[in-house]
């Protein structure tokens, strides 16, 4: 078992890492420092919430590839929605799927004060049920919903993913539990491990698993 001091002490380290690397990375907008703050008031789990720095990169991401279609399986309250949205072209569009009806007044609220509200278009429901009826291709796709369903997630859109495009898998490191080489009966852990050697496996994409707060991986389609 891992000494508690150990841990906490490793813990405080990744913190002032983050802090630091924030402090020296792009500024973050107003209008989603007012979406975090109001996410950490009055929404259940706000930690599913991207990380302010983890923001800052899928927006540098973003800006990369400047893309013209984005699409997002995971909206919440929209934070990543709207770094993502920071590098559409102009008449892009950015199509995000969530199926927590409880969570559209707030999407709505800061899509609609956002610069990107012409090009942001939501849809309520199951990513399964709704990826069908949502037209390619995409240059940019950031999956991030219940983790049981990615691979099927990925399938749908892969073909609907431009070569040269990038798909985005977030919390791959799942806390740290797909480390454990015992088995478990964590459905959630049991499909990402199986994600994660899939991704790595596959030859239609080159893919790179970044141990970035809770495992970020990017995979290129080829
Ligand atoms: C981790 S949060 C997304 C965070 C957001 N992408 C961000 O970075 O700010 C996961 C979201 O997926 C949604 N979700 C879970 N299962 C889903 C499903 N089957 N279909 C659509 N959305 C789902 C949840 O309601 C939740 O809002």
């Amino acid at each position: 078992m891992q000494d508690p001091k150990a841990s906490m002490n490793s813990n405080t380290f990744m913190e002032e890492w983050s802090a630091y690397a924030l402090e020296h990375s792009q500024s973050i907008p107003d209008l989603l420092l007012e979406l975090e703050k109001e996410t950490y008031q009055k929404v259940l789990q706000p930690r599913m919430l991207s990380s302010p720095l983890q923001g800052r990169f899928l927006s540098l991401l973003s800006q990369l590839i400047k893309p013209k279609k984005i699409l997002e399986i995971g909206t919440f309250t929209g934070y990543a929605s709207l770094c993502l949205a920071e590098g559409l072209q102009k008449e892009g569009e950015l199509h995000t799927i969530d199926n927590n009806a409880e969570l559209v007044h707030l999407q709505e609220k800061y899509f609609t004060r956002s610069e990107y509200v012409k090009n942001i278009h939501t849809y309520l429901g199951d990513a399964i049920d709704i990826l069908p009826d949502i037209d390619g291709l995409f240059d940019l796709v950031f999956i991030d919903a219940d983790k049981i369903n990615y691979d099927a997630y990925f399938e749908q859109v892969l073909p609907k993913t431009k070569k040269g495009g990038l798909i985005i898998s977030d919390n791959v490191m799942w806390s740290g539990k797909v480390l454990n080489k015992a088995s478990t009966k964590d459905k959630s852990t049991v499909a990402l491990q199986a994600y994660n050697i899939k991704l790595k496996l596959d030859s239609r994409i080159k893919t790179v698993l970044l141990p970035f707060r809770d495992g970020l991986t990017l995979s290129w389609v080829l």
